[in-house]
């Protein structure tokens, strides 16, 4: 059987609402990938250049630090994120290249205010060529019959 971590980050709260609801399906819990340095509603605001969000996805090498986390074994990741400037948070790059991913899957989620997945999964692919980084899915408004399908598609649940 197909051994399975859900991680996700997220800042207000809608990535980790589908986080949940995507745990309650599968019955694993849903680890909550959290900043070192807490993001402030500040270091959030997209509409200032010099924000600490927008330096960070204006910067393919910023690494911003997060809180130790304890994940059981696993084979496939299913990693969820909010959609920043096209892409995942730089959190999400810390994150995966501090994992030994090399021949397991991960399965990306995001939630955004209308970008698609594919750009950000396709930066994840760059990140993790010796990783199968499955089709990722824009899930803000998922059903939970939705979600099922979803994981079904990719062989989970
Ligand atoms: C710094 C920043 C950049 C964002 N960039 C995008 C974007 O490029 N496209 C988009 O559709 N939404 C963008 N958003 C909106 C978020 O993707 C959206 O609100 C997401 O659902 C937030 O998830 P969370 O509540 O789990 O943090 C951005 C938000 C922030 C804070």
């Amino acid at each position: 059987m197909t051994e399975i971590a859900l991680v996700y980050f997220s800042e207000t709260g809608t990535t980790a609402n589908a986080a949940k609801k995507i745990a309650k399906i599968l019955n694993v819990p849903a680890i909550r990938l959290e900043a070192q340095v807490p993001y402030t509603s500040a270091d959030l605001n997209w509409n200032d250049d010099s924000s600490r969000a927008n330096e960070e996805q204006g910067n393919p090498s910023a690494r911003p630090e997060f809180k130790p986390l304890k994940i059981d074994n696993y084979d496939t990741l299913i990693l969820g994120y909010p959609t920043w400037w096209g892409v995942s948070p730089r959190i999400i790059d810390s994150f995966v290249e501090s994992l030994n991913l090399m021949g397991k899957t991960v399965l990306p989620f995001t939630t955004s205010g209308s970008s698609a997945p594919e750009r950000g999964v396709a930066e994840l692919r760059k990140l993790l060529p010796d990783t199968l980084v499955l089709d990722g899915k824009r899930v803000n408004n998922s059903s939970e019959a939705e979600l099922k399908q979803w994981l079904r598609s990719n062989n989970i649940a």
